[in-house]
């Protein structure tokens, strides 16, 4: 994969490495404090009426805490969780496998929901409702269904995609929680935590700087503790100080806004080839060779949350932000834009 592609590598889901760093319960999670503060009260509430939590959909951007939130909630529940995905889910006989392999009050976890077939999914309704599913046995005229009953489970989907989930789906959740980037405060105490669990020493000027620069995402600023670390190992003494932090990131091509090189192609290509924008998602991504899903998910969320971009009905457009930032000076002639830096 080349140097470029430096968030979409950063942001790469990697199960060993996080399962080490995952935090177990409520309290040795920081950030988010709204949700969390709804979640444990509903979590407290279902336990002291021994009952089954209701079905929760998670949202937010890649690395914010959405699977770490569903085995936390599991956790302070005390319940079992299983584990799948929107597309491991192909067939109504592999949801039906799932169901039934559950115990009452155990936690289905579907990741990528939005990614589920509209059959499976149709399925899914009578599931999270009513606690069965009517399987077709056969197909044609020998066609005859069976009616499965599941325990009373509950479902916690989790999506990048809020906005892909069906309508249908999204009402069936009694709980629909969005997660936010984090405040710099909050990643550095999760970075605090991690060091302390990799054995890594780091001074409070060395966590800021990699809190400032990870895109407020934990898992961001989790990978790059460990390029961090690896770094201070072979040129720092091993502890990781602001110097260190600096230079490490420096090697990453990470700015100190937090912006690589690819959310600067990003705003050069709206900026320079489209004059400014609006501009669609399918033309950026071509002109910068990333996935257009790499750019809706990863990208611009945290482009339009810094100020460097606004979404509008006919596209992306750069915002004089993202003109400041690439030192490019719009201005009006006659015959239209002329761009000089
Ligand atoms: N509030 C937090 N405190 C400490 N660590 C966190 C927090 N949120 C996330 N992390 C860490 O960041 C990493 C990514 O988190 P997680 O896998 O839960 O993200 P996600 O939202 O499920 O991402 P994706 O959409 O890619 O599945 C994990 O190692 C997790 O431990
Ligand atoms: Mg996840």
């Amino acid at each position: 994969m080349p140097e470029r592609f430096i968030t979409s590598t950063l942001n790469r889901r990697d199960p060993v490495k996080e399962t080490t760093l995952r935090p177990p319960s409520f309290a040795e999670f920081p950030g988010q404090e709204r949700v969390k503060e709804q979640l444990e009260l509903f979590v407290r509430a279902a336990k002291q009426r021994d009952e089954a939590l209701d079905h929760i959909l998670l949202c937010g951007p890649p690395g914010l805490g959405k699977t770490t939130l569903a085995y936390i909630i599991a956790n302070e529940r005390g319940t079992k969780l299983k584990s799948s995905s929107g597309p491991a889910i192909e067939k109504p006989g592999d949801l039906a496998g799932l169901l039934t392999s559950l115990e009452a009050g155990d936690v289905l976890f579907i990741d990528e929901i939005h990614r589920l077939s509209s059959t499976v999914e149709e399925y899914l309704y009578s599931a999270m409702e009513d606690f069965f599913i009517d399987i077709m046995l056969e197909q044609g005229a020998g066609a005859r269904s069976v009616r499965l009953n599941v325990p009373r489970f509950t479902l916690i989907g989790a999506t990048t995609r809020q906005g892909m989930i069906s309508a249908p789906l999204r009402a069936r959740f009694g709980v629909n929680v969005r997660l936010d980037y984090y405040d710099t405060p909050n990643l550095v105490k999760i970075l605090r935590r991690s060091a302390g669990i990799l054995g890594v020493e780091m001074d409070d000027e060395g966590a800021e700087v990699i809190a400032g620069r990870c895109r407020g995402t934990p898992r961001i600023a989790n990978n790059l503790l460990r390029r961090a670390r690896d770094y201070a190992q072979i040129k720092a003494n091993s502890v990781i100080d602001g110097n260190a932090a600096r230079a490490a990131l420096e090697m990453l091509q990470i700015d100190q806004d937090g912006l690589d090189d690819m959310d600067m192609r990003i705003l050069e290509v709206i900026v320079a080839n489209f004059h400014g924008g609006p501009v669609g998602l399918k033309n950026i991504a071509v002109s910068v060779g990333e996935e257009e899903d790499a750019i809706e998910e990863v990208y611009e969320p945290f482009l339009i949350q810094r100020g460097y971009l606004t979404r509008t009905s006919r596209g992306r457009v750069a915002t004089p932000k993202a003109w400041n930032k690439l030192g490019i000076s719009r201005t009006m002639s006659g015959d239209g834009d002329l761009f000089s830096r």
